[in-house]
């Protein structure tokens, strides 16, 4: 019997029985269901909708479940639907007909709404750890490598001498606002439903902000159309999860570059790499690249839930039921891959003279060069032009800037003279570059202890 069975005189055809039923994915939620169930019958006996003594059999019979289920014993119905009416027909089983007033002034469409932001509060917290673990290894690694030279790209092209901290520190700079996002999301999600009803609040006196209070919430929301319709806290995790995955995706693309035999830059752990059926001279990133083709997947989780709500009109509609599977596959997605990429940058080898080397080929001190007669008062378009000249004839001669002989250099520009090649040493450029986010070893140093407290605060 259907615990909506009452208007109902045949019973729900086998096909629609499995397609409609979501207990194989959202029995997931067991644990928030059963804590709000709790909250919420402790609250219908403080406000005398039911008795004291049929509140404490709810709630004794509620842990009762929740041990059961914890301790594997218990087998959910496909019949019964979902996590929510699963847990209501266990209860009754359990205690007898008490545990039929378990459902008074409460709808499964609150329901639903209250355990997927307890569910999401909790993954947040968790994904939170993760994040923070990863910005806590990148400071760890840019702190050894302040004095790493290594060449930084636009277009993937040789540009400016830059160091690894500095090049790391961007990525930290990332993640401190997924951190910031994921904290965002949290603030707004933490408000309860609970009260909202199927639609229309209820009849009943709950007492809305005793329950808010019980389970964590910082408030209740205001509104019992919305209560139970807004899926926008899934949305916004599923957002700053892109994103999240975004950044881990651009920082893996470079660790499977920098692995490459054309870099050299680094290599990974042999336990974050793997080998070739056929080829037996193979070392691949596979870790990298399947980090990078995850966040595929998370971008699918967010454009199909997107999707979903779209068209939906006010309050409640089935299609909601598609909100759960996104969001499990994105929680799961996301911290697995946080998880393999912290370690995996903690044990990679860094190889300083090859990025040292990179960093001097490529004419990266150009810019140093015409800085250099800019400095001397030529003005900087024109000795962008000028230097521009002697790039293409050492291009020609199949030599460096700093290769040039000094008369040459007096022969296109008398300003030029000895000084002009310290001015143009690799190492020179980085250090001479102080301002605030530059790669200065100094300033990077600065930026990783603001870093560290930012951390800390977030
Ligand atoms: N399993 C449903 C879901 O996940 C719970 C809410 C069902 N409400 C309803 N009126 N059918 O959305």
């Amino acid at each position: 019997m259907k615990l909506w069975g009452g208007r109902f005189e045949k019973t729900t055809d086998a096909l629609v029985e499995d397609f409609h039923s979501s207990i194989r994915f959202d029995q997931r939620l067991y644990k928030q269901d059963i804590l709000g169930s709790i909250a919420h019958a402790k609250m219908l006996g403080s406000v005398g909708v039911i008795t004291e003594d049929e509140a404490t059999q709810l709630i004794e019979g509620l842990q009762g479940i929740l041990a059961e289920i914890q301790a594997g014993s218990v087998e959910f119905e496909i019949g019964a639907e979902d996590i929510h009416m699963n847990v209501e027909k266990l209860l009754t089983e359990k205690i007898g007909p008490t545990g039929k007033k378990l459902h008074t002034g409460r709808s499964r469409n609150d329901q639903v709404a209250l355990d997927l932001r307890l569910y999401l509060r909790e993954e947040i917290d968790q994904t939170k750890t993760y994040v923070g673990n990863l910005v806590q290894t990148l400071l760890n690694i840019a702190q050894e490598h302040l004095e790493t030279w290594m060449p930084g790209y636009t277009h993937l092209q040789k540009a400016q001498p830059i160091t690894l901290a500095h090049h790391l520190m961007a990525y930290s700079q990332m993640f401190l606002r997924d951190l910031g996002r994921l904290n965002d999301t949290r603030k707004r999600l933490n408000v309860s439903p609970l009260g909202s009803g199927a639609m229309a609040g209820t009849t009943f006196p709950l007492d809305r902000e005793k329950v808010a209070g019980d389970l964590g919430f910082d408030g209740v929301t205001l509104n019992s159309l919305d209560g139970v319709s807004d899926r926008d806290f899934a949305l916004e995790f599923l957002a700053g999860a892109s994103i999240l995955m975004m950044h881990l995706s651009r920082l893996c693309e470079e660790l499977v570059l920098w692995s490459s035999g054309e870099f050299q830059f680094i290599s990974m752990d042999d336990g974050y790499s793997t080998g070739s059926s056929i080829m037996p001279q193979k070392k691949n990133p596979d870790v990298a690249e399947l980090v990078r083709g995850k966040t595929g997947r998370v971008y699918g989780d967010l454009v199909a839930l997107l999707t979903v709500m779209k068209g939906l009109p006010l309050a409640y509609n089935k299609d909601m039921q598609e909100d759960k599977e996104q969001v499990f596959d994105a929680v799961d997605t996301l911290q697995k891959c946080l998880i393999v990429v912290e370690p995996m940058l903690r044990t990679m080898q860094v190889h300083k003279d090859a990025m040292a080397w990179g960093a001097k080929g490529g004419f990266t001190n150009a810019t140093d060069l015409a800085d250099y007669l800019a400095k001397k008062g030529v003005p900087f378009r024109e000795a962008h032009e000028l230097v521009g000249r002697i790039v293409l004839h050492c291009t020609k001669k199949g030599i460096g800037l700093e290769e040039l002989a000094l008369s040459d250099y007096q022969a296109l520009s008398p300003v030029f003279d000895q000084d002009l090649f310290a001015a143009i040493g690799i190492e020179h450029c980085v250090r001479a570059r102080k301002l605030i986010g530059g790669p200065s070893p100094e300033t990077v140093a600065q930026g990783i202890q603001i870093s560290h407290e930012t951390l800390k605060q977030l």
